[in-house]
């Protein structure tokens, strides 16, 4: 990865935390790095990325974000390799992202230069937080909130951008089950589902939760109209192979249009992997794990990184996903990963 340097301004830290955390046990995104970028929009325009220590943040009680909650993020990774170089992945695809969020969400865009710049110098700064455990990286989370005041239901006149980076395993330990659920629904029509808006995931946790207390990890969401058809799940597309045919959702205004899902669509393509991008229905899935034709499940994004699913739960019945020998998830990963932790050529040009 290449650094230009624009002129960002950067406060050092005076010690760092890094001699506190045990780069051997990381859980997901509860410990961060000594510094963050942090970039004000004032005035109708951003100033510069300044780079400064990772600390807590001071807003008026009034702050839109508190009451509407406009914001919008992203998740990205850092990989180091054997050679402590780091690689991003496709990372000009979440700043084009997060633009697409911020504009259905009424938040000024962030010029793409101030994104890509920024990230990198605190990449630079943090090198030495990226974990080369198996299974680790270094997660990164680009934010946007609205910091601007007042009661008034309206978009906020100023916004702060961040990103802090958090050095993580595994988003899941074990098995991953889910429940298809419906009765809530996840987005709609016309809505913000596309978007990654703060409000998608929070209103998520309530239904999550109950099938938490039922012994499954997520729910695999369904259209809101019929709830007949499977989209996406709660940090994840979801991708199904009946025989050797791989099917996922096709994306809409209703659900994310995940990086890794691309990224696997064009490895299927290359691979002569059979892909049909149409609506899944709960029946069609239903039939194929009883007569045996549903062969794998799998979960994709960039902190799910690709989660087998080992079982689906709809209605109170429970369905055991087969151990499918040279599955489609394995090949995924493996190809997926040695690209970002530059294992192996990089054929579609993914890696920076
Ligand atoms: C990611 O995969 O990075 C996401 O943004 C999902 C998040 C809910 C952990």
């Amino acid at each position: 990865m290449e650094t230009k340097t624009m002129n960002i301004k950067v406060e050092k830290a005076k010690t760092s935390k890094i001699g506190q955390v045990d780069f051997n046990n990381l859980a997901f995104g509860n410990v961060f790095t000594d510094h963050m970028v942090v970039c004000n929009y004032k005035n109708g325009s951003w100033e510069v990325p300044e780079i400064v220590p990772y600390h807590p943040i001071t807003l008026d009680p009034s702050a839109k974000i508190f009451h509407y909650g406009q914001s919008i993020f992203e998740g990205m990774k850092a990989y180091k390799d054997g050679n402590d170089d780091i690689w991003l992945f496709r990372p000009m695809d979440n700043c084009k992202r997060l633009n697409i969020s911020a504009k259905r969400m009424a938040i000024p865009e962030i010029p793409e230069d101030y994104f890509m710049e920024s990230l990198k110098a605190l990449l630079k700064l943090e090198k030495d937080w990226i974990p080369q455990t198996p299974g680790s990286s270094l997660y990164i989370r680009p934010f946007i909130f609205a910091s601007g005041n007042g009661f008034h239901a309206s978009p906020a006149d100023e916004y702060m951008f961040i990103i802090a980076f958090a050095p993580s395993g595994a988003y899941f330990s074990g098995k991953v089950k889910v429940l298809i659920e419906e009765k809530y629904s996840r987005s709609a029509n016309g809505g913000v589902g596309f978007a990654k808006a703060g409000g998608n995931y929070a209103g998520q946790f309530y239904p999550t939760q109950l099938a938490v207390d039922k012994g499954y990890n997520q729910v695999i969401w369904t259209d809101d109209n019929t709830h007949e058809y499977i989209e996406e799940a709660g940090a994840m597309n979801i991708f199904v192979r009946i025989n050797d045919t791989l099917l996922t959702a096709p994306t809409s205004d209703r659900i994310l249009d995940g990086i890794t899902r691309r990224s696997i669509l064009k490895i299927a393509e290359s691979e002569g992997i059979p892909v049909e991008e149409r609506k899944i229905a709960v029946s069609e899935l239903i039939k194929a794990a009883k007569d045996g034709s549903l062969k794998e499940m799998f979960g994709a994004g960039t902190a799910a990184v690709i989660s087998p699913i080992s079982t689906f739960g709809f209605r109170d019945v429970d369905y055991d996903l087969p151990e499918t020998p040279n599955s489609y998830a394995a090949l995924f990963k493996k190809c997926i990963t040695d690209i970002q932790y530059n294992r192996a050529e990089d054929n579609f040009g993914w890696r920076l």
